[in-house]
């Protein structure tokens, strides 16, 4: 497993990888078995596969949470030769973004709503930060992981726009035994907390279960409520799967989709509710 930091350095390992395909996994590190299923997705289907590690700075809209993020690159990189990854790159802030070009892209609605209307600016970091490694890589395929649901759509619209080339792979959730979406966040949840979180899958459940014969608006306060008896719930929303607007009617694909607050840590997770 090669290990790069500078732009020369991953051009170099790249060209000598130019008969293969190349799969691309982008994360910010401390690894779960969720960034694991998209590396193994990933070594599934590519001949080569790359493994980014880069805390980005301009999608953090709140400056604690930066700094709180964990990191452990050693133990990640320890993960990832395990796993037989080709090429990690872990680059730092200025050799990704000293010569950047900024993307111009319209997300309408994917960028107004949900983690967008709570987290303003995050997504412009993530495709700029995106952008920014498909330039550079230029893989064949990209994995995201269908925790991050709205991300994943954005990166799509980002490809269909400007990386036609680049067919972007989403990959399924993957939880704890109990339900709650792994996440690099769940670190930092008390034990306590760790058992009221997985709480989040059950309310995801329950709006499944009675979607089919509920009113939309109603089923969306049962569920904030439910939330709020263990957390303190940001929003829960159902909304259409391919574009996030919720009008139209219940034939068409939905989603739930819900951020709420334990012990100061913010967790995202969503179900398909129907198709
Ligand atoms: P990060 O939170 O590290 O996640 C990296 C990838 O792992 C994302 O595609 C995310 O959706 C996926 N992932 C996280 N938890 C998962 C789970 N429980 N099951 C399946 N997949 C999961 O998302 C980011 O980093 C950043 O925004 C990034 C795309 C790297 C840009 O900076």
């Amino acid at each position: 497993m090669q290990v790069v930091k500078q732009l020369q350095e991953l051009n170099e390992a790249l060209s000598t990888e130019s008969n293969k395909s190349i799969g691309f996994v982008p994360t910010m590190g401390f690894l779960h078995h969720g960034h694991l299923s998209l590396i193994n997705a990933s070594k599934k289907k590519a001949d080569f596969t790359v493994v980014s590690i880069f805390v980005n700075p301009t999608q953090f809209n709140n400056p604690t949470d930066l700094e709180n993020y964990p990191v452990s690159l050693k133990e990640d990189l320890m993960t990832l030769e395990k796993q037989e990854v080709d090429l990690v790159f872990c680059p730092d802030y200025n050799t990704l973004y000293t010569n950047e070009k900024p993307v111009d892209i319209t997300l309408g609605k994917l960028d107004s709503v949900l983690e967008a209307r709570k987290r303003k600016g995050h997504f412009q970091g993530v495709i700029r930060v995106v952008n920014i490694f498909f330039k550079l890589i230029n893989p064949n395929y990209a994995f995201f992981g269908e925790k991050d649901y709205q991300q994943y759509l954005i990166i799509a619209e980002l490809a269909r726009v400007c990386f036609p080339q680049i067919e972007i792979i989403m990959c399924p959730t993957q939880r704890e035994q109990v339900g709650l979406a792994m996440s690099s966040r769940n670190s930092r949840l008390s034990t306590k907390d760790f058992e009221k979180a997985n709480e989040i899958y059950r309310v995801l459940k329950y709006c499944k279960e009675n979607f089919d014969f509920s009113n939309r608006e109603e089923l969306e306060k049962t569920c904030l409520k439910k939330l709020a008896e263990f957390s303190e719930p940001e929003y829960f929303e159902i909304r259409h799967s391919d574009d996030l607007l919720n009008n139209g009617d219940k034939l068409k694909s939905w989603r739930a989709f819900t951020a709420t607050n334990l012990g100061g840590i913010r967790l995202i997770d969503n179900i398909a509710l129907n198709q």
